[in-house]
This record gives C-alpha cells, sequence and structure tokens, in this order.
C-alpha cells in the first residue's frame, strides 16, 4: 500500500498544488495580519511628511542609485544599533513610495545619519567623498552643485502620493514649487539626508 505521502511525491501536479497551498496559506497568515496592525500601518507620533524640498531629494537619491550602496534599515541587533542608533521601525516608513530598505551596504546604512554630519560636511562628501574619508569608495556626484532641482513636477508627485495615503495639505502643495525653484540637487539631496532617520523621538 502507498502511504499518502508516497502519492504526493508521485505525483508532480499534486505536489506542486500542495506546495503553492502551503506556501499562500503561511504567506497570507503572516502577512495579512499587518495590513491591521497599528504598529506597522501608523506613521510614529509626530512625523511629517517630506518636504517638498526633501521629496525632491529624495527622487535624486532614487536616480542616482544611492540605494545599490546603502540600505535604510537599521536591524535590531546590538552590532547594529550600536553603531547605527535605534533600530528601523515600521512607522518611520509609512509615507515611503517606494520603501528605501536596500539590502546592500557597501557604504554605511544611512536610516539615521540626519543630523550626524554638517550641510558643509555632505557638501564636500558628496563633491568627493575622498576628501573627508580618504580611504572612501564612494563615487563622486560634482555635477549636483550645479544642477538646478527640478519643480516642474513637485505639485503633481504630491497629489500623486496623497491619493495613496500621504496627508499632504492643499497649503503644502501649493508652497511646493516655491520651495524647490532656486534650489540645487545637491540642496535638496542634503534636506532629505539631514531628515533621516529624525522622525523617532527620545530613543535615539
Ligand atoms: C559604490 C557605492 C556607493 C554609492 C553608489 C554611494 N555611496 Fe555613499 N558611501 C559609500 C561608502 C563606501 C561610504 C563610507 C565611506 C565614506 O564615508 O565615504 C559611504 C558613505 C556615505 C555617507 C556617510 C555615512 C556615515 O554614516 O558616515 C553618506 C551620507 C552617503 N554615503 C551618502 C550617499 C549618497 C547620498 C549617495 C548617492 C548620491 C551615495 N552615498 C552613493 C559607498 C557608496
Amino acid at each position: 500500500m502507498e502511504s499518502f505521502h508516497q502519492k504526493i511525491e508521485k505525483n508532480i501536479g499534486l505536489l506542486g498544488f500542495l506546495t503553492a497551498l502551503v506556501v499562500s496559506v503561511g504567506g497570507l497568515v503572516q502577512i495579512t495580519p499587518l495590513f491591521f496592525q497599528k504598529s506597522t500601518t501608523q506613521p510614529v507620533e509626530g512625523m511629517k511628511p517630506y518636504s517638498a524640498l526633501r521629496l525632491t531629494g529624495r527622487d535624486i537619491y532614487i536616480r542616482e542609485g544611492c540605494v545599490g550602496c546603502h540600505s535604510q534599515m537599521i536591524r535590531p541587533f546590538r552590532a547594529e544599533t550600536e553603531r547605527y542608533g535605534h533600530y528601523s521601525v515600521a512607522g518611520e516608513s509609512v509615507y515611503d513610495h517606494p520603501f528605501l530598505y536596500g539590502s546592500k551596504r557597501t557604504g554605511p546604512d544611512l536610516a539615521r545619519v540626519g543630523g550626524r554630519y554638517s550641510d558643509d560636511w555632505h557638501r564636500a562628501h558628496l563633491h568627493h567623498p575622498q576628501d573627508v574619508v580618504p580611504e572612501s569608495n564612494m563615487p563622486s556626484y560634482p555635477w549636483l552643485e550645479k544642477a538646478p532641482a527640478d519643480a516642474t513636477d513637485i505639485e503633481a508627485k504630491m497629489r500623486a502620493l496623497r491619493k495613496v495615503g500621504v496627508p499632504y495639505t492643499d497649503a503644502d502643495i501649493a508652497g511646493a514649487k516655491k520651495e524647490v525653484e532656486g534650489k540645487t540637487e545637491l540642496e535638496a539631496l542634503i534636506a532629505y539626508l539631514q531628515g533621516l532617520g529624525t522622525d523617532l523621538k527620545d530613543v535615539r
């Protein structure tokens, strides 16, 4: 007599179907509660959406591929929290579309880099990293200081983000162009970096 298990192992269609079933049920059990848990869907207390300038900087961060070398996700391990600060919590990234957690750390994690260095340090570092960190293998981004920040579609971007739940007010959107116009891409990127990880208060 063949056992039920032997039957499954010999029937590739049945094995595939049952595997898919187990994986789906297991996945749903893990993932579904996250959509209803406050700690994963609510912003951390007092957190504001990215200002127009920081949002512009974030898009430059994406365009330049910084996420390919830098994660933004501090894991709850001592080696990480001693180096980078309090581990990342879900409520800090509810306004992030898309998430920039990343998985490659050629450079350090940037989830809490905000306020760690001065604007001048970032300016020098992005212009030519080796000027401030001689052993660095980070590339230079000298064009950012010459390129004007693009304000043409900032309002549309903010309206789109509002559709997916980022609470921008009409006043935020109305003032967006003015905030970005006249700034360089470097200024926008630094504004973004200086805000990273600063929303979680009293725990750093
Ligand atoms: C090829 C990999 C690579 C890329 C791409 C890269 N970096 Fe880096 N980054 C590094 C390395 C390595 C370091 C550590 C040495 C240093 O400070 O320069 C670093 C350090 C940093 C630091 C200092 C972090 C700290 O805690 O000391 C910041 C801020 C930073 N990078 C921002 C950026 C930004 C913004 C971009 C995109 C414009 C970027 N990096 C692109 C590799 C990279």
